[in-house]
C-alpha cells in the first residue's frame, strides 16, 4: 500500500461500534469495569482512552512502528523520552536542536545527573568521537531546527547500534512521508503532533514511536507517571488533520523548494538553508535517507532593520511561533523557538539577530513570493 492510501485506510478509520466514518470522541475520564477485579482494556484516560489510542494506531501505521504513545505536547513526548534515562547516563546531540529541547536538556536534565555533549550534527565522526563510557541515547533532529542542517541518519544510526545506544529522532520536520527514520535504524521517532501532522495550527500534541517492546514500556510508564496524556479532542483533531497530510505537504514542500530557490536570487538575501538546493550542506545526504527538503526553510537578512521590514509588512504568511500549518508561518528563531537559549549558545548555532524561518503552507507560491518580495523593498 502507498502512504498516502495509508493515510486513509492503513489503520482502524471507522467508529468500531457504529460504523461511523470519523472515530467517535469518547470523551470521558474513566472507564466502568464490568469484569473486576479483572481490568478491561481502557481504565482511566490518563493512561489511554479509544479516541487516544486511535491517533496512535494512525501515527503508527505511518511510520511503521509496532508502539506508539501519544503525549500533550511534542515536549510531552521527548521529556518521557528523555527521562528513560538515568542519573549519571550521558547524551550526545547536535548544536542546532529546537530551543525547547535543548532547555529540558540544559536546565533540567542536568539537575539531576544526566549530562551532555553538543556536537556538529554534520559531521559523524563527530558523534562516535563524543562517546563516553556512560553515554545512553543519541538526539537528533535532521534537517534540524532553524539551520536545517542533515545528519546521515543511517550512519550514525549504525554507530549508535554498535556502542548499544539508544538513537532517538525528531521527525517533526519532515513527517513519516519525507523520511522513515526506522527505515534507517532508529529506535525512536519522536513527533510534535502539532505541526505538520496536525496541520492547521489547532492543536498541541506530540508522539513517540518505537519498535523495541522495553522502551515502548517505559515511555508508556513515563506517560503515566507525568500526566502528560493528550486530550480528546486534540486526538480526534489529529485523527482528521492526517487524512491531508499528504496532500498537504506535497504542495508545501513544492511550495518550499519554490521559495528557496527564489529567495537565493534577492539581493537582501544573505543565505537560504534549505536541504532541497543542491548549494545546502547535505544536500546529497539528505537525498539518499528523504523525499525531498521538507516544507520548512530559513534565510538570512542583511540587517535588522529589514528584519522588522519583511515582518511588519507581510501580509500571507502569519507571524508567529510554530510551523507546519496549512498557512505558512513566518518566524524570527532568535526571540521565538530559540529565545530560551542563552545568548552566546544561539550566536555559537549560529541562531543570528537577522536569521527568519519561513513554513511553508500550501498557498500559491508565486503570492507567497510576491508578499515577501514586496516586503523587503
Ligand atoms: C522540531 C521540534 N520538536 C519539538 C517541538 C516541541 O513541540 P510542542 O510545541 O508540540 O511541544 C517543536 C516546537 O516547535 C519543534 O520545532
Amino acid at each position: 500500500m502507498h502512504t498516502d492510501t495509508t493515510i486513509l485506510h492503513g489503520y482502524p478509520m471507522l467508529d468500531p461500534v457504529t460504523g461511523a466514518a470519523s472515530i467517535s470522541k469518547c470523551q470521558t475520564s474513566t472507564f466502568h469495569q464490568n469484569d473486576f477485579p479483572k481490568a478491561g482494556q481502557y481504565t482511566y484516560t490518563r493512561f489511554s482512552n479509544p479516541t487516544i489510542h486511535a491517533a496512535e494506531l494512525a501515527v503508527m501505521a505511518l511510520e511503521k512502528a509496532k508502539y506508539g504513545i501519544a503525549y500533550s505536547s511534542g515536549m510531552g513526548a521527548i521529556s518521557a523520552t528523555l527521562l528513560t534515562l538515568k542519573s549519571g547516563d550521558h547524551i550526545v546531540l547536535g548544536k542546532d536542536i529546537y530551543g525547547g529541547t535543548f532547555q529540558l536538556i540544559h536546565d533540567l536534565m542536568n539537575n539531576f545527573g544526566i549530562t551532555y555533549t553538543q556536537i556538529d550534527e554534520t559531521d559523524t565522526e563527530a558523534w562516535e568521537k563524543a562517546i563516553q563510557e556512560n553515554t545512553k541515547m543519541f538526539y537528533l533532529e535532521t534537517p534540524s531546527n532553524p539551520l536545517l542542517k542533515i545528519t546521515d541518519l543511517q550512519a550514525v544510526c549504525q554507530i549508535a547500534q554498535k556502542h548499544h545506544i539508544i538513537s532517538v529522532c525528531d521527525n517533526t520536520f519532515m513527517t513519516p512521508l519525507v523520511q522513515s527514520p526506522f527505515e534507517l535504524g532508529c529506535d525512536v521517532v519522536i513527533h510534535s503532533a502539532t505541526k505538520f501532522l496536525g496541520g492547521h495550527s489547532d492543536i498541541v500534541m506530540g508522539i513517540a514511536l518505537t519498535n523495541d517492546e522495553k522502551i515502548a514500556q517505559n515511555l508508556e510508564k513515563n506517560k503515566r507517571i507525568l500526566g502528560s496524556c493528550p486530550g480528546i479532542e486534540e486526538s480526534w483533531l489529529l485523527l482528521r488533520g492526517i487524512k491531508t497530510l499528504a496532500v498537504r505537504m506535497e504542495k508545501a514542500c513544492h511550495n518550499a523548494q519554490f521559495l528557496a530557490e527564489n529567495l537565493q536570487a534577492l539581493d537582501k538575501v544573505k543565505q537560504v538553508y534549505y536541504p532541497g538546493l543542491p548549494t545546502h550542506d547535505g544536500f546529497d545526504i539528505n537525498q539518499k535517507q528523504a523525499k525531498n527538503g521538507g516544507a520548512v526553510l530559513s534565510f538570512e537578512l542583511e540587517n535588522a532593520q529589514q528584519v522588522e521590514q519583511l515582518f511588519h509588512n507581510v501580509t500571507i504568511p502569519i507571524v508567529a511561533v510554530s510551523l507546519g500549518g496549512v498557512e505558512s508561518i513566518l518566524s524570527y528563531p532568535w526571540s521565538m523557538s530559540h529565545a530560551c537559549m542563552p545568548e552566546s549558545d544561539r550566536i555559537k548555532a549560529g541562531v543570528t539577530p537577522t536569521l527568519i524561518r519561513l513554513s511553508c503552507g500550501i498557498e500559491n507560491p508565486e503570492d507567497l513570493l510576491h508578499d515577501i518580495k514586496d516586503s523587503l523593498m
